[in-house]
């Protein structure tokens, strides 16, 4: 079992969770992720480590209160326990020896989004940071971003905080002053798909974490297969990160469809 130490709601529906997992803490790095269960019952549920204390012993996840095991672990609070956490899992991003790199992150997506403008930051690598929420009361991390980020814009979609437009509007303007060698997107797939076809043209690498339905996480049920250039990889083992620009998104969207009817139903339950 695994404690929880800290809750806080950062938005309306999105949490961040500080859990005990000293294993996983001192192994873990940007990029990686776990498979948490929140009780014996509970499906396997794949989470991007947003950050984590070696020395305290713990890690820390963002979560998004949508699904019916999201809205579950929602319901528990400082010192409850989670069943159980596999990890850490997947391949740490390789940042590619990157000088000036621009990282974006759409909705929740910018909690995974940071960790990685962070750790850049921190070894010496410029990192300007896009984040593209619904309005106003949804942003999460802003002031984090700021401290960090050699420029950093904040978008809406409603203009709510002043800037209205889309995450790929930002880009667009910042790659007009400045010659970026690195671009990481982390968010909804259309938003993924969308910043790729920004950077395409220019031909600047972007790698993308691709979020398919993962099941053990190990490389061995098949659950998360995608398709990258032509071929089929696995985002548990051989992600989840990846070239964006070699991504098929059409087929990540389809096989995301697939179990929709019973999240759903599950969902339903999980509110009454
Ligand atoms: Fe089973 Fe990746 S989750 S192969």
């Amino acid at each position: 079992m695994y404690k929880i130490l800290t809750k806080k709601q950062l938005n309306p529906d999105v949490y961040l969770y500080e859990i005990e997992a000293k294993a996983i803490s001192k192994k873990v790095q940007p990029g990686q992720f776990i498979i948490l269960r929140v009780d014996e019952f509970g499906e396997r549920l794949p989470l991007t480590i947003a950050d984590y204390n070696a020395d305290k012993g713990s890690v820390t996840i963002i979560v998004q209160a949508i699904g019916a095991s999201t809205i579950k672990l929602s319901h528990l609070n400082e010192g409850d326990f989670i069943q159980d956490i596999v990890g850490p899992l997947g391949k740490a991003t390789e940042f590619e020896d990157a000088k000036h790199v621009c990282v974006v992150g759409g909705g929740v997506g910018t909690a995974i989004a940071y960790p990685s403008a962070k750790f850049l930051s921190q070894n010496h690598v410029k990192v300007d940071m896009i984040a593209g929420f619904r309005n106003t009361d949804m942003i999460i991390l802003e002031n984090e971003m700021k401290v960090i980020a050699n420029h950093c814009m904040i978008m809406t979609d409603d203009g709510s905080n002043g800037n209205k437009g889309f995450v790929t509007d930002a880009l667009n303007k910042m790659m007009e002053e400045n010659k970026y060698d690195l671009v990481i997107a982390i968010g909804p797939i259309p938003m993924m798909r969308a910043i790729c076809e920004c950077t395409r043209p220019k031909q600047i690498k972007t790698i993308v974490s691709l979020n398919p339905i993962m099941i053990d996480g190990t490389g061995m049920c098949g659950g998360c297969r995608v398709t990258v250039d032509g071929k089929t990889k696995f985002a548990c083992v051989d992600g989840p990160d990846f070239d964006g620009h070699l991504v098929d998104f059409n087929n990540l969207v389809e096989r995301n469809r697939m179990y929709k009817e019973e999240e759903g139903h599950q969902c339903r339950l999980s509110k009454e």
